[in-house]
């Protein structure tokens, strides 16, 4: 199995292939998505929100993302794994961003770091990149600056923004990254912008017309029965489906329905041989079948 690289991203945005980007924040889920084909898992700081439960991405640290990086690269074994640079991890100095962006590969075994922000991080990203990260950039709706945008809306209505994220795509591009997340912007804008650049674009809110899609895995797959903007598409109920199956569990217990001879231990009764002695795994939990190898 050939390991996605930012060469395969840039062999698929020649070839016009779509790259298929979804969050993930542990290995288990890691292991789906990857087995599902995905080309890159982002361990986003939306974290703080789907994980952490705050109202915002700003409280997650760099030492989380790091924890939640490792564990999802453990569980991958083909997906390219981008970790997500939080808040005030990059602002202050661009010798704290490029360190920052190392501590992300070396402790969270990420392959990739992204940041949020244009032309005013043209230095922070040419000197990560330089230092031999590469770097995701992500315009539009950049959740760390929600004050600042006044909340969460679509971004580049008006002709100036639309003007402000070309000039933020470019240099952005040129100061190196790989690929730009676009974010809630007029899927029309996003093409615009997709069709200046020679990086993929990867949308999220930003129409068909990008290079490749993004979506938080708990929203694709509908575990937040709440959460229903525009651009979500649900690919199952994963909300009722869990609650349902939590339920039938609730009410086994309850009922004494589970769990049955066939969910227990069993001595060896003498002569009938010893149904625990061919070496029966009894952890609890199962290794991640990642590319460490790690077993319990
Ligand atoms: O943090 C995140 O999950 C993201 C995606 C929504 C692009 O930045």
């Amino acid at each position: 199995m050939k390991k996605v690289t930012i060469r395969t991203f840039a062999r698929m945005h020649a070839r016009d292939e779509k790259v298929v980007m979804v969050t993930a924040y542990d290995a288990t889920m890691a292991r789906i998505l990857d087995d599902a084909g995905v080309d890159a898992i982002l361990v986003g700081d939306s974290l703080g929100m789907v994980v952490q439960g705050h109202d915002s991405t700003l409280p997650v640290t760099l030492e989380q993302v790091a924890y939640h990086s490792a564990a999802v690269s453990r569980g991958t074994r083909r997906a390219h794994v981008v970790a997500d640079l939080p808040f005030m991890t990059y602002q202050a100095s661009v010798d704290e961003a490029v360190k920052n962006a190392g501590r992300l590969i070396v402790d969270g075994r990420a392959e990739a770091v992204k940041l949020e922000g244009g032309s005013e991080y043209h230095s922070v990203i040419s000197k990560i990149v330089r230092a031999g990260i590469p770097v995701m950039g992500h315009l539009g709706l950049t959740p760390q600056s929600v004050h600042k945008l006044g909340g969460y809306t679509v971004q580049g209505k008006t002709d100036d923004q639309v003007e402000e994220l070309m000039a933020d795509a470019k240099a952005i591009e040129d100061a190196g990254a790989y690929a730009l997340v676009l974010e809630c912007v007029p899927a029309d804008v996003a093409d615009c912008i997709t069709k200046a650049l020679s990086i993929p674009t990867i949308g999220i809110g930003a129409g068909a017309g990008c290079g490749g899609q993004v979506l938080v895995c708990y929203d694709f797959l509908g575990l937040k029965p709440d959460f229903a903007p525009r651009f979500l598409k649900r690919y199952v109920d994963g909300y009722t489906t869990l609650k349902s199956a939590a339920e039938a569990y609730v009410s086994e217990v309850r009922s004494r329905a589970f769990p049955t001879s066939e969910h227990s231990f069993h001595r060896a009764v003498e002569g009938a041989g010893d149904e625990n002695s061919d070496g029966e795994r009894v952890s609890t939990t199962a290794a991640p079948a990642g590319r460490s190898g790690e077993s319990h």
